[in-house]
């Protein structure tokens, strides 16, 4: 019976990579089913082709357990390639980034089992090259960078590329490692890196104009957790998900201190061993959930959080007016039809994150007053105001500043998801709108967000998910 349940919906199974060899198994029943993955992975591939249809109006209510971290996750799977022992890796969510990442440490060499949320690797004898081909899908790829780099002394990693959220340049990471007495060369859009004369640590400060940068920080430790001597990175990116990955490295032996603040410093260490880690509970995940209850929630419970790390989120809702309740591990936010308006700016953390600021846009579409949105991390981050836009709302955007007048009526529309945040953006704004919305490219959302749409409908949601002929 599971097994036909799997038939009827496949997306309840989990990709397997055993060697080289991709496996789907069925959640339900542990059946796995060998499956084809010389394109792509199955999340993507199934979702190119699909879209979403949402009926607004319907109240949210209930609990959802919020999944693991996709930005941990990322460079702490990439953390992986710095021993030759086994790594096992928990909760790490079923996306389609998190798949591409397992593709990529396989196509690197490494022995990785993935079921469920758990991921094994064994990284024994590693390739020194990730072309562009396998980089380019994913800018997240580039932390493959920082443990190639530290374990094998030399590497050649392609430039992943801009995206649709801005340019993304990778300046940051190669200062980084140059302080560290690496030679770097880009050449025909590969980074090539060598420090086979010596890689030591040393002081720098990467702090770039737009603040802190978590990716170029997270190389550069996993560069100098190998390095000799010491490193003290100044201008560091405090995010959780840094402190996460730094935790899985002391796990395998690193010595680093100052790990969620902005002065990180990290003694080498010969080699590192292997290690188990639980990454932490995604907070754009959790904060997107709160601005769903905050939008048309019935008492929305979001389970598995660590409230700590959404404190920015939390606070903006709470002087908007909408009640929250916090616990060691859960928040309950409850609706206020008389919510004011918002005036934020996205700052690195603990500033409200840029990873919510779309979501917030959807939020300010619905509350009767006006609400200013600054973006500074990512200032052409804003391609979901003209598809907003089209549903009703009234949105004037300055540069950098989208100022939102509430209140109008939100009419569903067919729209355009353009990147992870502004798809999930997107589907708030259908679950408030009259009658019916579209979003299509639903390939976006499933990078990000973990079966996004089943929970949403655990809450009560009306939407569904159907091929896009
Ligand atoms: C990470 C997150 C992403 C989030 C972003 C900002 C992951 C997988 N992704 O992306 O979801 O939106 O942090 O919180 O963790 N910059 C430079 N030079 C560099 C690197 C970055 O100028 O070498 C700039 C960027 O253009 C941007 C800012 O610094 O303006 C922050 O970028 P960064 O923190 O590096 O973003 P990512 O780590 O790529």
């Amino acid at each position: 019976m599971p097994w036909l349940d799997y038939k009827r919906n496949p997306r309840i199974t989990h990709v397997i990579q055993i060697g080289k060899n991709f496996f789907k198994r069925c959640f339900l029943c542990e059946e796995i089913e060998e499956w084809l993955a010389t394109a792509s992975f199955r999340s993507t591939k199934h979702s190119l082709m699909e879209k979403l249809i949402v009926h607004g109006g319907a109240p949210l209510k209930g609990r959802i357990n919020i999944s693991g971290s996709k930005n941990s996750s990322l460079p702490i799977l990439a953390a992986t390639l710095l021993t030759n022992d086994t790594c096992t890796i928990r909760r790490v969510p079923d996306l389609s980034d998190t798949n591409y990442m397992v593709r990529i440490l396989g196509e690197l060499g490494a022995e990785v089992e993935r079921a469920s949320g758990v991921v094994v690797v064994k990284a024994e004898k590693i390739k020194s090259v990730a072309p562009y081909d396998l980089v380019r899908k994913m800018r997240a790829s580039i932390c493959v960078l920082g443990p190639l780099t530290g374990r094998l002394k030399e590497c050649t990693v392609s430039l992943p590329g801009g995206c649709v959220i801005g340019d993304r340049p990778v300046d940051l990471h190669l200062k980084g490692l140059e302080a560290l007495g690496a030679q770097i060369t880009v050449e025909g859009g590969d980074i090539f890196v060598n420090a086979k004369k010596g890689f030591k640590g040393g002081p720098m400060n990467l702090m770039g104009k737009h603040g802190s940068t978590v990716l170029g920080t997270d190389n550069v430790m996993m560069a100098a957790v190998l390095a000799k001597g010491t490193t003290v990175i100044e201008g560091a990116a405090a995010e959780p998900e840094v402190e996460d990955l730094a935790n899985f490295l002391i796990k395998m032996g690193a010595k680093i201190e100052g790990a969620g603040t902005n002065r990180i410093t990290i003694e080498g260490v010969k080699e590192l061993h292997g290690a188990e880690h639980m990454v932490i509970p995604d907070r754009i995940e959790a904060g997107t959930f709160l601005v769903a209850g905050a939008m048309l929630g019935d008492g929305v419970t979001l389970k598995r959080v660590m409230p700590e790390h959404m404190k920015a989120v939390t606070d903006a809702l709470i002087k908007c007016g909408f009640p929250i309740d916090i616990t060691k591990d859960s928040i309950t936010v409850r609706p206020n039809p008389n919510a004011k308006g918002f005036d934020l700016t996205t700052l690195c953390y603990p500033g409200f994150p840029t990873d919510m600021q779309a979501q917030m846009c959807a939020l300010a579409c619905v509350i009767n007053d006006t609400s200013t949105i600054t973006e500074t991390i990512f200032p052409q981050r804003f391609m979901h105001c003209a598809e907003m836009k089209r549903m009703g709302a009234n949105i004037d955007l300055q540069g950098a500043t989208a100022r939102i007048r509430g209140g109008t009526v939100m009419k569903g529309a067919p729209v355009m998801a353009s990147d992870l945040r502004a798809s999930a953006a997107l589907v708030l704004a259908g679950l408030v709108a009259e009658g019916k919305t579209e979003i299509n490219r639903l390939y976006h959302i499933d990078r990000g967000y973990e079966h996004l749409d089943d929970k949403l409908a655990a809450l009560g949601a009306q939407l569904e998910r159907v091929q896009d002929k």
